[in-house]
């Protein structure tokens, strides 16, 4: 391997932000592709950021030998097969969340890149905030004690002009609603300092727009671990925040409420004694802070394909978050509470997309937008 990775981003959307992120680590990453069916919008990422190769069939990019990373940022539905189509052609590939839209898909990828030696990098940027670094620091040097109960609010504003993108808001296209698009990432950030649960009892609604998938949710999780956890999501809010806030025996984590950097600092250690906040500040003055969001998982990511580190996200992580939520639907279609682990005979493993009445698809018989 090369130290520095020649890279190719297909899709222009929030695949700016991954080759902005690259270039700020350009000692380990080159982009060396842009690749877009939207030709103007490939030619302006690419003339922006002195990118010297555009194209607009990944089935190009595969052939080009300069490429060891294919990092995928299509519409959701695209990226099982993308993925897998790169991982056929030799590259190791970055893909945006969710990188499949069923458990037997994520399955497949799991065994496809085992038999590739390749890598599969699922993205999850939100876990490298400095603020959630030190909190998992705190439970690694066993320092937190029991896990209690854990709240999670994922509270955005999204209206029409989100969904005007016309992969958005289609069970199809995006494959789910705020569950897998937006909150994906505070449930993420649940698991990766918890580990998965063991039970989920969810409700669902659309209420804020005019789409097929749900924009509300509620969840109650019993985690593997024996605490509790509440999910709370919707794209209705007019003040939008983000909150964690982890109680354990030992002490509560608590984050900011910016929306999208609330993984970040600001974060509120409190010690359930004095003896615990002297403790807490004495490890955290041992914490080592690395890069965080985009940079932060493309720098661990280099390190991997090194041989420095572990794999910082796994398709295995991908596959805990896809489980959850297929519980989450699965539990609001049936009303009852969902057990985990989720396998092959579940009902959900081929997919969590309810059927869709025909008449329903049309925009028209969907309530009017608020
Ligand atoms: N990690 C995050 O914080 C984050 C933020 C936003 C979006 N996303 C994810 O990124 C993905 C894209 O979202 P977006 O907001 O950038 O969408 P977008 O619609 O703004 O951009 C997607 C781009 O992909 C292009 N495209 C479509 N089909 C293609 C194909 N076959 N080959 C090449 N290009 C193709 C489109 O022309 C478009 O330019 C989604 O899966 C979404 O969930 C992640």
């Amino acid at each position: 391997m090369s130290d520095r990775l020649g890279v190719g981003v297909v899709g222009c959307g929030i695949g700016g932000h991954h080759v902005r992120a690259y270039q700020s680590l350009s000692k380990r990453f080159n982009v060396l592709a842009i690749c877009d069916i939207d030709g103007v919008r490939a030619h302006e990422l690419a003339a922006e950021h002195n990118v010297p190769r555009v194209s607009s069939d990944l089935a190009e990019l595969c052939q080009w030998d300069e490429l060891e990373v294919i990092d995928i940022c299509t519409p959701s539905h695209l990226h099982f097969s993308q993925v897998r189509q790169a991982l056929a052609a030799g590259k190791h590939v970055v893909c945006e969340k969710p990188v499949a839209g069923s458990l037997q898909e994520v399955d497949e990828l799991i065994r496809a890149e085992a038999q590739s030696g390749r890598r599969v990098m699922p993205i999850f940027q939100y876990r490298f905030g400095h603020g959630l670094q030190k909190l998992k620091f705190l439970v690694g040097e066993g320092i937190a004690g029991q896990a209690y109960l854990t709240t999670v609010e994922t509270a955005w504003r999204r209206r029409a002009a989100y969904y005007a993108a016309p992969w958005r808001g289609r069970w199809a296209t995006e494959l789910g609603g705020a569950s897998v698009t937006l909150a994906i990432h505070a449930h993420d950030a649940l698991y990766y300092v918890l580990g998965p649960a063991r039970s989920v009892l969810a409700h669902t609604a659309t209420l804020v727009n005019p789409i097929e998938t749900e924009d509300c949710v509620s969840a109650s999780l019993q985690m593997a671990d024996g605490s509790l956890a509440s999910l709370s999501v919707t794209t209705g809010s007019a003040i939008q925040i983000s909150r964690h806030r982890f109680c354990f025996s030992n002490l509560t984590a608590e984050s900011n409420t910016q929306p999208y950097t609330n993984t970040s600092e600001p974060w509120v250690f409190s010690g359930d004694s004095p003896e615990l906040t002297g403790q807490i500040e004495e490890a955290l003055a041992r914490f080592v802070a690395l890069p965080e969001g985009f940079v932060g998982q493309f720098y661990r990511f280099h390190q991997a394909l090194r041989g420095e580190a572990e794999l910082p996200v796994t398709l295995a992580d991908a596959r805990a978050s896809l489980e959850l939520i297929a519980a989450i639907y699965h539990s609001a279609q049936t009303g009852q509470a969902v057990e985990l682990p989720i396998g092959k005979g579940h009902p959900k493993y081929g997919g969590w997309q309810p059927e869709i009445p025909a008449r329903a698809r049309n925009a028209g018989a969907l309530p009017p937008s608020r």
